[in-house]
């Protein structure tokens, strides 16, 4: 789910509780398995959860031991140091409270990782860690080992949402919120190189599609604009034979990757209504404007919006939304004199992590590596 702005908004409210459950990673990945990136569940355990909620930033103990352990395993024994570079003297370092510990579900996270190749995209029930990316050593959501991935999930605010107010902007009475519990989950997902020029959000409204963004806006991508007509034709080829008659919902806004003519993934499905970003679209005018291109046959003659909307120049381009991320909550936080200590414990994890992982160097697939 997105954040940004959310304060700010004008709000107009549509979104119900049993929406934002049906666009729960678990609710629908079991219907369009064949058609997406290739995941695993793992259920959240409550202690795990209260240790993400907590405000103090320990690494669990085993988690930091398995992500040295799996160094042997990984296939570039180059990568990693055989030391972690102790730059944290215990004259500033603040005291940290014990490890936690959890070694059934570790152990499960690791059988996971292992078995989507090693390399993992993680998120909850709706959200990925994307604000918290500033802290991975390679600035990407990649992760190889438990403590890569419980270091995102505690430094991002977006999970904390997902796990303290998930139906925060829903319409529905304040104690069908309060009572409704929702079944937390981790997902980790085959990381997979993708091009973000490939990507594309769909607005579905009243079971149609009334509009399809460029997923990525703080780029120009040239052949978008010039094969408009067959992203189009592909994406609601894909809607009909695929999303359509298999979601429950009639409103709702979906993502996909599409790698080339006629072969898509689907990578995520949102709830319609304002905490999803809109992207080129305004949330003003998908819930209460009809697009001009979804006008009954006759009544207009000439298109004037197109469906799918993109930066149409280099000029055209938005500024990226995350850049706001580059400098995390808790440097604000701190700058507030709020919780230096998490900060601290931030930054100590984060030398940590990138001594762990010396060379940043890529080691990706080539982009077609998306479908097989
Ligand atoms: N398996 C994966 N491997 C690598 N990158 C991925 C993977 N899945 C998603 N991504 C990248 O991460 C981005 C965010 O993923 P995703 O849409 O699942 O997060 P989200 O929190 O649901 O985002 P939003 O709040 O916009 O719905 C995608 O746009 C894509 O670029
Ligand atoms: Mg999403």
């Amino acid at each position: 789910m997105f954040l940004k702005d959310l304060v700010n908004y004008k709000s107009i409210e549509t979104m119900k509780i049993s929406e934002v459950l049906n666009c729960s990673f678990s609710a629908w990945y079991p219907q369009f398995k064949e058609y997406t990136i290739k995941s695993q569940i793992i259920p959240l355990p409550q202690e795990f959860v209260d240790y993400l909620l907590a405000d103090q930033v320990v690494l669990p103990e085993s988690s930091v031991a398995l992500s040295a352990a799996h160094q042997d395993e990984d296939e570039d024994d180059n990568r990693y140091a055989d030391n972690v570079v102790d730059w944290a003297t215990e004259d500033i370092m603040t005291p940290v409270a014990e490890p936690p510990s959890f070694p059934e579900f570790e152990s499960l996270l690791k059988i996971a990782i292992r078995r989507m190749g090693g390399k993992v995209f993680p998120k909850l029930n709706w959200s990925a860690p994307r604000d918290a990316s500033w802290i991975s050593f390679d600035r990407t959501l990649k992760c190889t080992c438990p403590s890569d991935v419980y270091l995102l999930l505690k430094s991002s605010d977006f999970i904390s949402h997902d796990l303290t107010e998930p139906f925060k902007f829903c319409t529905d009475d304040e104690n069908l919120k309060n009572e409704t519990t929702v079944k937390y989950e981790l997902v980790l997902r085959k990381w997979r190189e993708l091009n973000p020029a490939y990507e594309f959000r769909c607005f579905v409204k009243g079971n149609t599609v009334i509009g399809i963004s460029q997923r990525h806006t703080d780029m120009y991508y040239k052949f978008i604009p010039e094969n408009r007509k067959e992203i189009e034709g592909d994406i609601q080829a894909f809607f009909y034979h695929i999303i359509k008659d298999n979601f429950p919902d009639k409103s709702y806004c979906f993502d996909v990757y599409r790698r080339c003519q006629g072969k898509l993934v689907l990578l995520d499905i949102n709830p319609f209504g304002e905490v999803t970003d809109g992207l080129l679209y305004t949330w003003e005018e998908l819930l209460t404007d009809k697009p001009s291109h979804t006008e009954e046959e006759g009544e207009v003659d000439e298109i004037t919006d197109p469906l799918l909307r993109c930066v149409e120049s280099e000029t055209g381009v938005q500024s990226n939304p995350y850049g706001a991320y580059a400098v995390p909550k808790d440097f604000v936080d701190i700058a507030h004199g709020e919780d230096p200590t998490k900060l601290m414990q931030l930054l100590q994890l984060k030398v940590s992590q990138q001594t762990n992982h010396p060379d940043s160097s890529s080691d990706e697939e080539p982009e077609s590596a998306l479908g097989s």
